[in-house]
């Protein structure tokens, strides 16, 4: 897949190891694909495959993506690695299931996709068997057409850079936006409301839209995204990656807070 010329070559190098940078922090990868606790991957177990996520339809299992050759994915090439992460589709041609968000990362630029698997290739290489996903749900053919020639908004649109973290990157929409017959209610992007269980009991994503935080200060909206705190001190419980979060640039969390601003007030 030939990347097409960046628009900002003096740019290029910065923004891809911010994108190295993204897998430890906003992307979150490890938030699924890491055994860990309040503190972060457990030693030694960064992305050698996560703890079972389970609900009705599924009992998913993420993968090993250490560079292990036999059962990580050191033996992937560049190219499976990216096909997997954007189009959803193994190295053998098998589709893959949620909760790992494609139709959201198929929106991943090139330089940022690639530049995520380079960074994968540096984590230590781990020995440790997966088991297989299993889905009592039919998984669909495809996660849509081949994706290529993807480039991400300019940074300096800080709204529109906003909204490609929050969306193909950081798969904030994903947890914010309630489930419709057919898929996210995007009628209602960031209004919260959907069910999260596990240890902590049941968590439930909260509005982001203007209609709840839009008194809140930036300081205030960066110390709940980061930090785990809301408005009034309590703290929030997983599975938002706050710890991930906290490792964002300053850039970048000011792009998300000038994106949050400008959602559509939903009640
Ligand atoms: C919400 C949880 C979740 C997140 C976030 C997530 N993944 Fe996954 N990932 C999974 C699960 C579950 C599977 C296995 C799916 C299956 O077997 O059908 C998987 C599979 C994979 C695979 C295929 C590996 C193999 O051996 O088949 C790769 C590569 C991968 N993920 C990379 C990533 C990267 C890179 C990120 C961050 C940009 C990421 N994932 C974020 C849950 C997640
Ligand atoms: C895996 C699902 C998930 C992801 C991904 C996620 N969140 Fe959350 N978020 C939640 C849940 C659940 C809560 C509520 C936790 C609680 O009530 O204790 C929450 C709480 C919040 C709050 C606190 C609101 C308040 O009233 O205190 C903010 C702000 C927020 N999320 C913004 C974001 C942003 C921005 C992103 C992306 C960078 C994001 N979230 C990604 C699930 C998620």
């Amino acid at each position: 897949m030939a990347s097409p010329v960046s628009p900002f070559p003096p740019l290029r190098r910065r923004r891809s190891s911010a994108a190295a940078i993204w897998s430890r922090s906003i992307a979150g990868c490890g938030n699924c694909h890491s055994l860990q606790d309040a503190n972060g991957p457990l030693p030694g177990r960064e992305l050698a495959g996560g703890p079972p996520i389970k609900e009705p339809p599924f009992d998913a299992y993420p993968s090993n993506i250490t560079p292990d050759v036999d059962t990580g994915i050191g033996a992937w090439s560049d190219d499976e690695i990216v096909r997997a992460i954007r189009e959803g589709i193994s190295r053998d041609g098998r589709m893959m299931g949620p909760p790992m968000p494609f139709a959201l990362y198929r929106g991943l630029g090139d330089d940022d996709v690639r530049a995520m698997v380079a960074y994968l290739r540096t984590v230590p290489a781990v020995s440790n068997t997966v088991p297989a996903s299993v889905y009592r749900m039919p998984l669909p053919d495809s996660w849509g057409p081949p994706v290529a020639g993807v480039q991400p908004p300019p940074r300096a649109d800080r709204v529109a850079y906003g909204a490609y973290l929050a969306g193909p990157v950081g798969h904030c929409v994903e947890c914010h936006t309630p489930m419709g017959a057919k898929g996210l209610d995007l009628a209602r992007l960031g209004a919260g409301t959907r069910e999260f269980a596990g240890p902590w009991g049941i968590a439930v994503s909260r509005n982001i839209t203007p209609a709840a935080m839009g008194d809140w200060s930036d300081a205030e909206i960066k110390r709940a995204i980061t930090r785990g705190v809301s408005r009034d001190g309590t703290p929030l419980m997983p599975p938002m990656g706050y710890g991930y979060y906290a490792k964002m640039t300053d850039a970048d969390l000011d792009a998300l807070v000038a994106w949050l601003r400008s959602l559509k007030p939903v009640e």
